[in-house]
């Protein structure tokens, strides 16, 4: 073999090394890529269906919804009593009344007037007032009704200042099958700016 064959074949596998490193490398970060663009369809939900679901009575806790709502572009649910709450109903000073008389009996579970098509969420933001330190007895009606197993629940109440720890346990015996995650309480008049907050602090 002549010196000119020899440094022509030396060329040759020098670019054909190059090229298989060339490959190597471009098909190394193509598959990078694709693992990244997988995790972040595991961390972005953004598919997840996403619906606030709400009791109240007065208006508040309707208030904060209408917040949540807003703010995670959610669908809202109101759920209804088919028996509305008056003003007498919710005077927690008169131990006979009828929201002190359910709050009191275990098996209260009053009627809800509307149909609630849950099935096709992922993610329900559950919101109730606060009624002797515990979820109002149509929360119990509500998680009767449908069967949340599987979903993700995030629960938020308004209270005059009660927290919803208690809430969450009575939650979280009730359907043991559902993701619940810790939720938060707001203050009857809360803000936008609160709420917002709070829901920043989720993601
Ligand atoms: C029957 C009843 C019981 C209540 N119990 C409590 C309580 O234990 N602690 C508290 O902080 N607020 C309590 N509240 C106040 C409500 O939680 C508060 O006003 C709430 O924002 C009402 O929400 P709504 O307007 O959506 O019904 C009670 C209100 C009612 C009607």
């Amino acid at each position: 073999m002549n010196k000119k064959v020899i440094i022509v074949i030396s060329i040759i596998l020098v670019v054909v090394v190059a090229l298989v490193i060339y490959f190597l490398l471009t098909n190394n970060s193509q598959n990078n890529n694709e693992q990244n663009s997988n995790n972040s369809i595991i961390s972005d939900d953004s598919d997840s269906k996403r619906v606030v679901v709400y009791f109240s009575a007065t208006g508040n806790t309707e208030r904060v919804a209408g917040y949540i709502q807003g703010i995670t572009g959610s669908d809202i649910i109101e759920i209804i009593p088919a028996d509305e709450y008056t003003s007498a109903d919710l005077n927690y000073s008169d131990d006979d009344c009828r929201a002190n008389q359910e709050q009191n009996d275990d098996n209260a579970r009053p009627e809800i007037a509307n149909e609630i098509a849950i099935d096709s969420y992922d993610t329900i933001y559950l919101e109730f007032p606060i009624w002797w330190g515990n979820v109002p007895k149509i929360i119990l009606t509500f998680l009767d009704t449908y069967d949340l197993s599987g979903k993700t629940v995030i629960p938020f109440c308004t209270s005059g200042g009660s927290g919803i720890s208690t809430s969450m346990n009575t939650l979280r015996n009730y359907n043991q099958n559902i993701n619940w995650i810790d939720g938060k309480q707001f203050s009857s008049g809360a803000t936008e700016n609160v709420v917002e907050a709070w829901i920043n602090s989720l993601n």
